[in-house]
């Protein structure tokens, strides 16, 4: 299977968002990813649905809103009238995941569940048929341009063996330091979707860049 790509927005040219988003959509990227911080739940502050809005108008492809925030349930209705195709929230941050995966799907969402490097796929053992995509974060979430942790790399693999066990259809995306070199390690640990911000959008040629994450 082709590796699906998502170019992060939290790396291009906030002065020409629009015209940045239609680029990627034109050079053949499969979602948008969009990261919302509330500066509490990690150390930096992004965009809210007033901005997130004018990205949908612009974007072809449908948005994958990675949400990075305390009050997770009052984020999800908020940005729920977006529409967006996938909405992740970090599983470090919520008492009664399954709840809130429900309250997404009701939406006509698709619920995903994001972990840091340090959280066990365990954690989510019982969620698993219930979600739609997991993010496995492969830097520490709040900025781009980060070193790729290696360690995500066994963390997927043992992932895809436990939604294979469960004969469930939930995708695999990795976030961070994504790059030309280390994604054949990434297609070989079992890994559907990656989410690249500074790759693309530091490259001259977005569809160069795209194509060769494919
Ligand atoms: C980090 C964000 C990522 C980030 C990825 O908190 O979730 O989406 O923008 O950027 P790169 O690919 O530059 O690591
Ligand atoms: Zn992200």
């Amino acid at each position: 299977m082709t590796m699906l790509v998502a170019p992060s927005i939290l790396s291009a040219d906030f002065g020409r968002l629009s015209e940045e988003i239609r680029a990627i959509c034109e050079a053949g990227c499969d979602l948008v990813h969009v990261d919302v911080m509330d500066g509490h739940f990690v150390p930096n502050l992004t965009i809210g649905p007033v901005v997130v809005n004018a990205v949908a108008k612009a974007a072809t492809k449908p948005l994958d809103v990675h949400l990075m925030v305390e009050n997770n349930t009052f984020f999800v209705d908020l940005f729920a009238p977006l529409k967006p195709k996938y909405i992740s929230f970090h599983i470090e941050e919520e008492k009664h995941p399954h709840r809130l995966i429900q309250k997404i799907r009701s939406y006509g969402i698709s619920p995903a569940i994001t972990l840091n490097p340090h959280t066990s796929p365990l954690s989510i053992e019982y969620l698993l048929e219930d979600l739609d995509m997991v993010l496995l974060m492969s830097v520490n979430p709040g900025f781009g341009g980060q070193a790729f942790i290696p360690s995500v790399l066994e963390k997927s693999q043992r992932l895809k063996e436990m939604i294979l066990k469960k004969n469930a259809k939930t995708l695999i995306e990795v976030d961070g330091g994504v790059n030309n070199h280390n994604i054949k390690a990434l297609a070989q640990s079992g890994v559907d979707i990656v989410v690249a911000g500074n790759y693309v959008f530091g490259s001259d040629n977005y569809k160069n860049a795209i194509d060769s994450l494919k």
